[in-house]
């Protein structure tokens, strides 16, 4: 008996970590990848957001990232959820779902 309690906590746990994983990555690709996400925000938000550490100002009244990944409310998934539509008086980017979990990967780095 304990050895098939044992195999039942087991599906449990591999299941409960599959739909975790299916959450957090809504779409298809295992890596989000912040290294990848520093390049694309360097090219695509540098002009308005304080990207990262050695910028010093930014030209608009954008919050810098550091601010954004500060906020208690900070949550990856929901970042790259947010980059999918255009925020007003940003221009529409046209980011792939990988690029905004890229991103999102990075801000979160900015901690
Ligand atoms: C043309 C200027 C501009 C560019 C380029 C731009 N942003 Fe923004 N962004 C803003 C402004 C201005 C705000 C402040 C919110 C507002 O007034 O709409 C903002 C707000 C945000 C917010 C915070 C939204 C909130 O309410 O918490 C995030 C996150 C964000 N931008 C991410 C990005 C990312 C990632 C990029 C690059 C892929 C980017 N932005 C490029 C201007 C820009």
């Amino acid at each position: 008996m304990p050895r098939q309690l044992l195999w039942i906590g087991y599906c449990t746990l591999v299941s409960s970590l599959l739909a975790t994983a299916c959450f957090a990555i809504p779409d298809h690709g295992p890596t989000r990848d912040a290294d990848h996400g520093r390049v694309l925000v360097n090219r695509w938000c540098v002009s308005c957001h304080l990207v990262g550490t050695d910028q010093k100002q930014a030209t608009t009244d954008a919050p810098p990232f550091a601010t954004i990944a500060k906020n208690p409310d900070f949550d990856a998934a929901k970042l790259a959820f947010f980059l999918l539509e255009p925020h007003p008086k940003m221009p529409d980017m046209q980011l792939s779902r990988d690029e905004t979990s890229d991103i999102a990967a990075y801000i979160a780095t900015l901690k």
